[in-house]
């Protein structure tokens, strides 16, 4: 008899509940202070046909676009005698010879032009260059060269009426500046 009872006594010190605590809500906290471990389930393991390690194919570089080389010419020598020139190339088709001359800052006005130019409306006649040679890969001379250009040389063209290419055409383009100028 006395050796159940201490049992008893043992078991209820071994416990952390108080002595009121019903063996059902024991259970409970028990189980929740110690989680019975799920029992264990393999993953499946997924393949998949693209492999991260794996890159995609780069795209296709798009193919280079015709390209126009420009040289222009100055209308006056230099000291060694020999006229300054710049080069500068233009995808063809995609600009205006003005444009070109401007973004690559190649100077094309004279003094009176360079305050007085329209802006590239085709309503100053102020932007004036010669085509020394590749006429052929511009477009041909609009109504508005025509009106302003009259009685001036074939090879002359208003820059901003002037489109360097047609998209497919390449090749070079020798332009003089300032024509009016040439010395
Ligand atoms: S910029 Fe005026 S006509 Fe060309």
């Amino acid at each position: 008899m006395a050796t159940t009872s201490s049992a008893a006594a043992v078991a209820l010190v071994s416990l952390p509940f108080p002595a009121s605590t019903s063996s059902s809500s024991r259970v409970s906290a028990l189980s929740h202070r110690n989680p019975s471990p799920r029992p264990f389930r393999a993953s499946p393991i997924r393949c998949s046909s693209a492999s991260p390690n794996v890159s995609p194919a780069a795209p296709a570089p798009a193919p280079a676009k015709p390209q126009i080389e420009l040289e222009f010419v100055g209308p006056k020598p230099g000291a060694d005698g020999s006229y300054p020139v710049d080069r500068v190339a233009a995808a063809s088709g995609e600009k205006l010879l003005r444009d070109v001359m401007s973004e690559n800052k190649i100077e094309l006005y004279a003094p009176y032009g360079k305050v007085m130019n329209c802006g590239g409306g085709g309503s100053c006649g102020t932007c004036i260059v010669e085509i020394i040679d590749g006429k052929e890969l511009l477009n041909e001379r609009t109504n508005t060269e025509n009106r302003y250009l009259k009685k001036k040389p074939e090879s002359w063209r208003l820059a901003c009426q002037t489109i360097v290419g047609n998209k497919e055409n390449s090749g070079k383009v020798v332009v003089q500046r300032l024509p009016q100028w040439k010395k």
